[in-house]
């Protein structure tokens, strides 16, 4: 008998600011079908992730929030738990990279990549943006592309020509939070180097990922590879490196090592050894050696594929034996668009359609390549209908429901020749279709399902049970032995993509946890449980409301404080922006309606003393008068005189409220901006969720 395999399986850690979308799920559900895969043939397969929680976009969400950096990725992962549940995807670990592990594990490195020699300091140009007080991260900066020149591109890559640059070499830069232009700022800072891990890297990347990725990569080896900036300055939500105060490690360094921290934090709760999962450097030899497999998208590929190869070889730990990169989701052939309503989080997903229609789908679509995959909502609607349900599912809703009929007793017969060679047919497929999932060529599976469902189809129509049972009650059986019997050996090849399904459908045969091999098995004269619905029809209808309620309105229908916009706005007060921040508890058009919403022009905005999160606000209420608001966005605000002479609505008919520094009369609405603090209002009293400002 072959040793059982040892795998552990990683899909890239979701940032804790953000919610989960299709995008995303094209990447953990594709990683549950190979890791549910593995686990029925019989390997030991551990699937870990977590939510990647450091740096500066937490650090502001959480101040325009009012909350702790800490409360606000506690409750991110909630979410971010709940969502991967519901689309059944089940981790073995779904960790948090802020934890003790990860801080040991990443000092460890830090303190191996200084060992080797490969860690500089170098002083470094920075953009500084001086209203805000800080160092802008690349994502917080926008400006012209320096190779192209295309106009609002971040500051690490070019959407339009794909190359990847500093940010100070952006032309014209702006920073996206508060217009300013930054300066350029000298900053010391710590790079790990690469050149010396150049011969290494070189041998290693096309042992370890395919060709189009190693191919793109190794381009960059003509020349010396660059040293990679490790460190960033405080303020920022991370691990401060040892010995080097005010310096913390870059999120994009504790992040992959989260991999292996959410592994040991499995080990611990099931009384493992890491060593023998993930080795390490003082790890004896395993027979079999352990394997280890990162699923990414391919914007992410030079993290994993250089740096994290260098980290983890100077360190003494096991690389991975493959990275797995995919492409990215398009909806509707085009990129996911707020505006159209096709950028869906898996929320709105969820309260409109069933997963299992989507693990289906992404099956049908995924072919193990890193090419751009589409899900084009009509096709949807039209596979999920005419194959899933109707091919697979009719097999067993029909065969089951007639063999439950009084004339039958629910007890299948035995297989006569026709039928024992269909079954036979569906169960010869089981090596091939094993081996589509090894090699994550998920759309072989539903085409090899269907193409048996087919034949069973056929057999079904030619036998005609439906006539037969009313005169001849044995060779209806005989028929339906067959057709339950494929369905069930199709429910096994699926388990891996729909496997609440197959779980329904093991019980409607009275099994429980079908491995692969239950494939070869064939059931005759046994009685089966009652149907139970496995999968419905969806509808385009509930396509067209999901799509509908992804909808992000145009920026007209969000009162943005420092875009003076609001007085547009007085007839559509429920203020909601980019669409990617938890939704608050569903509240009643009579809620709703309770809030007068007026707008204000700000007299003057001044900090408050002893107060880190308030702001001061004079409003001119019009035929109001003059109203005093307290508003604790002052994270998100450091130079609150930006806010004088700007329109804002205010919720007027709030009951004030008396506060340690003074009487607050009202609320003022802030609103984020997409992709910076992912769109937020937060109504609680006096205070906003403000457009942050790093
Ligand atoms: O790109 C991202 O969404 C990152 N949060 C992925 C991190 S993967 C790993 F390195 F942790
Ligand atoms: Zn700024």
């Amino acid at each position: 008998m072959s040793e059982k395999r040892r795998i552990v399986v990683t899909s890239a850690l979701p940032y804790a600011n953000g919610d989960i979308h299709l995008g995303h799920l094209v990447e953990y559900i594709q990683t549950d079908f190979w890791v549910r895969f593995q686990k029925m043939r019989g390997n030991e397969c551990v699937y870990v992730c977590a939510d990647d929680t450091h740096g500066t976009p937490v650090m502001i969400r959480a101040r325009a929030e009012g909350i702790t950096p800490e409360e606000l990725i506690a409750r991110s992962h909630a979410l971010h738990l709940k969502d991967f549940t519901d689309f059944e995807v089940a981790f073995d670990n779904y960790y948090t990279t802020n934890s003790p592990e990860n801080k040991m594990f990443s000092e460890q490195f830090f303190a191996a990549m200084e060992k080797s020699g490969a860690v500089t300091v170098r002083k470094s140009p920075q953009l500084y943006c001086e209203k805000c007080k800080m160092f802008l991260p690349d994502r917080f900066v926008k400006g012209s592309c320096p190779k192209c020149g295309a106009e609002n591109q971040y500051g690490d890559s070019c959407d339009k020509c794909g190359s990847t640059y500093a940010a100070e070499e952006l032309g014209s830069p702006v920073c996206t939070t508060c217009g300013a232009t930054p300066v350029v700022k000298e900053s010391e800072h710590l790079y790990f180097e690469l050149e010396p891990f150049k011969d290494y890297l070189r041998a290693w990347l096309p042992e370890h990922t395919t060709s189009d990725v190693s191919n793109k990569l190794l381009e960059w080896f003509d020349e010396p590879l660059r040293g990679w900036c490790i460190s960033r300055d405080a303020p920022y939500f991370g691990f401060e490196i040892p010995g080097r105060p005010g310096k913390f490690f870059y999120v994009w360094v504790d992040a992959p090592i989260g991999y292996r921290a959410s592994l040991a934090n499995w080990c611990a709760k099931n009384g493992q050894d890491i060593n023998a999962w993930w080795p390490g450097p003082d790890a004896q030899e395993r027979v079999p050696p352990t394997e280890l497999y990162h699923f990414i998208g391919k914007d992410i590929i030079r993290f994993h594929c250089l740096f994290w190869p260098g980290m983890l070889h100077v360190a003494g730990v096991k690389t991975p034996n493959k990275v797995f990169v995919h492409g990215f989701l398009t909806v509707n052939g085009e990129k996911m668009s707020k505006s159209k309503g096709t950028f869906v989080n898996a929320r709105t997903y969820l309260d409109h359609l069933p997963a299992a229609a989507l693990r289906y789908y992404y099956a049908c679509k995924l072919s193990g390549t890193t090419d751009d995959m589409d899900l084009n909502l009509t096709d949807f609607v039209q596979r999920v209908n005419s194959d899933l349900v109707g091919k697979i599912t009719n097999l067993a809703s029909r065969g089951a429901q007639m063999l439950n009929k009084p004339a039958l007793g629910g007890t299948l017969g035995t297989l006569d020749d026709e039928g024992r060679k269909l079954v036979e047919l569906a169960q010869s497929r089981a090596e091939a279709i094993a081996a589509h999932y090894e090699a994550r060529r998920f759309s072989q599976v539903p085409v090899e399902v269907a193409k048996i469902a087919d034949a069973a189809n056929e057999y079904f129509d030619r036998r005609q049970p439906w006539l037969t049972i009313k005169t001849d009650a044995e060779t209806t059986r005989v028929t339906l032995t067959a057709i339950l019997n494929v369905f069930r050996i199709l429910a096994i090849y699926l388990k891996p993509i729909l496997p609440a399904y197959a779980e329904k459908a093991a019980a409607l045969f009275g099994e429980k946890a079908w491995a692969w091999s239950d494939a070869a098995k064939t059931l005759e004269g046994q009685t089966i449980g009652k149907y139970e619905y496995l999968a419905t029809r969806i509808d385009a209808k509930q396509v067209e409301a999901m799509v509908e309620a992804a909808k992000v309105k145009p920026a007209s229908s969000g009162e943005v404080a420092h875009e003076s916009r609001a007085s547009k706005n007085k007839q559509k007060p429920n203020v909601v922006e980019a669409g990617s921040s938890p939704l608050k508890e569903e509240i009643a058009f009579p809620d709703f309606e309770k809030l007068d919403l007026r707008v204000g022009t700000v007299l003057s905005c001044e900090t408050v003393p002893k107060s880190s999160k308030l702001l001061k606000f004079e409003l001119d209420a019009g035929a109001l008068g003059k109203r005093t608001i307290f508003s604790g966005i002052r994270g998100a605000y450091p130079d609150p005189a930006v806010l004088v002479g700007k329109e804002v609505v205010f919720v007027a008919n709030l009951a004030p409220r008396k506060m340690s520094v003074g009487v607050s009369e009202g609320m003022i609405l802030f609103a984020g901006e997409p992709g910076v603090s992912g769109g937020i209002l937060s109504p609680f009293a006096s205070a906003g969720a403000g457009t942050p400002c790093t």
